[in-house]
């Protein structure tokens, strides 16, 4: 397939996006009206920056394109990077957007006698199967894993398991679910993410880039 030499930045779908607009405005860079618009279909949208195309998925394929070279650069959340661990992905710089952490919870009937000391086996409903066994196992706790892509909440109220984990902002998803959170496991924050063979074919360019994101970044946590 041919390619031009335009640098494409992956950003994720959802909440974010409404922390990535003023990190882009601090950057100075434009996309198409188009990226704004929730009616347009367009997943790649040129910006005022003839080297710099946009493209935006979901939060775990921004790793994906990235760890294969198919976007240089990415926002990417500490989630993700811990959950798959991809070698070729270099993430220089936490971008202070997207603060939430990664909790373990269950029903708030549970939590009263429940005994966590207790446990040698706990079956858990995620989207993050690698970080809950490993948190588990850490204290000889054998997770057993119900991949689910979204709406985990659901899972305790319906018999799929007794406990879940996915990531909590305002807790207002957990409370509405009737759930309580038991374990904290990480906290999490987006960082700016670049593809390692790209960084040796184009450093000065990806240098550039990490820079100009440090500054904006820096400058968002100040106005903040
Ligand atoms: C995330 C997460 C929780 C919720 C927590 O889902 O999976 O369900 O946000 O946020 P809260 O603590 O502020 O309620 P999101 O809405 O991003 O959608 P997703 O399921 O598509 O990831």
């Amino acid at each position: 397939m041919a390619r031009d030499d335009t640098l494409i930045l992956a950003v994720p779908k959802g909440r974010i996006s409404a922390e990535v607009a003023p990190l882009f405005a601090r950057l100075g860079l434009e996309p198409e009206p188009a990226f704004a618009d929730p009616e347009s279909r367009q997943l790649k949208f040129a910006t005022n920056d003839p080297k710099l195309a946009i493209i935006r998925v979901r939060s775990f394929d921004v790793a994906t394109f990235v760890a294969f070279n198919a976007a240089q650069l990415g926002i990417c959340g500490r989630d993700v990077l811990m959950e798959f661990d991809y070698s070729e992905i270099y993430a220089p710089l936490d971008l202070g957007i997207g603060k939430c952490h990664l909790a373990v919870a269950e029903p708030a009937e549970l939590v009263r006698r429940d005994e966590p000391q207790r446990w040698s086996h706990v079956r858990v409903a995620t989207k993050y199967p690698e970080i809950t066994k490993r948190h588990f196992a850490a204290r000889g706790v054998q997770a057993e894993c119900i991949k689910l892509s979204g709406a985990m909440e659901l899972a305790p109220g319906l018999g799929l398991c007794r406990r879940i984990v996915d990531l909590v902002s305002t807790g207002a998803t957990l409370k509405a679910n009737g759930l309580v959170e038991v374990e904290r496991i990480a906290e999490i924050t987006s960082r700016l993410i670049v593809n390692r063979a790209a960084l040796k074919t184009r450093p000065e360019e990806l240098a550039r880039w990490i820079e100009r994101f440090k500054v904006a970044a820096a400058e968002l946590s100040r106005a903040a």
